[in-house]
């Protein structure tokens, strides 16, 4: 079993993809962590994400332990990830790692979640592959980033939050490579206003009506 759940930022789908994984007794991969990796490595190295060489070679020599990289949830991670992510380059040298991944989950495991933006569009594209598109209008997952930030000490402001975000979704959608859509064949899943078990009340509904289909 392969879960695909895309979508943009803080719309609630590495919450979502965690609670399937250990629901299904699948591995879980939250494939943005590779991007923040890269991104996480360039600006260590004081280079810019924009270039493109830097970020290529950043990619093609990830380690496991960039992966755990303390700074990695920072907003200038993400907003560097979001940069880096959308050099083609960068996008090949992540590409079999995650499909491997999928098709052949690590520690035996009989089946993986992806979380991402182009899981069930370019990663596993294929019609066995349970796809869900999840997504919250941004004023709401504006607000739940703000209050992540808020709990770790943060000051950002929530205009900042909204605004970073906003600059995010408009790079992830518009960008020449594996942009941020919904795979046609995807279940659309709207979080406005949802907690996290009506979510996966919702998601679990549609994988029961999926198998008995
Ligand atoms: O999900 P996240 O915020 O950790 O992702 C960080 C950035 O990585 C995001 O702005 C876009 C990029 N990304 C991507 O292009 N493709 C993915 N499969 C996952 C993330």
């Amino acid at each position: 079993m392969i879960i695909a759940i895309d979508g943009p930022a803080a719309a609630g789908k590495g919450t979502l993809a965690r609670r399937l994984a250990d629901h299904f007794g699948l591995a879980f991969l939250d494939t943005g962590s590779l991007y923040r990796a890269v991104g996480a490595k360039v600006l260590r190295a004081g280079q810019d994400p924009a270039h493109n060489k830097a970020a290529k070679s950043a990619a093609e020599s990830l380690s496991p332990a960039d992966l755990q990289a303390p700074e990695l949830r920072t907003e200038a991670v993400g907003a560097a990830a979001s940069v880096v992510a959308a050099q083609p380059a960068v996008r090949d040298a992540l590409l079999a790692f995650q499909r491997n991944f999928a098709r052949r989950p690590p520690g035996g495991a009989k089946g993986a979640v992806l979380d991402g933006r182009d899981i069930g569009t370019v990663i596993c594209p294929e019609p066995d592959v349970v796809k869900f598109f999840v997504h919250a209008s941004p004023e709401a997952r504006a607000e739940r980033r703000f209050k992540e930030l808020q709990a770790k000490g943060d000051s950002a402001t929530y205009a900042r939050v909204l605004q970073d975000m906003n600059d995010r979704d408009t790079r992830d959608a518009s960008r020449g490579v594996a942009a941020l859509k919904k795979a046609a064949d995807a279940y659309d899943l709207d979080t406005t206003g949802l907690s996290p078990d009506q979510v996966f009340e919702k998601a679990l509904a549609h994988i029961q009506s999926r198998s008995r289909a």
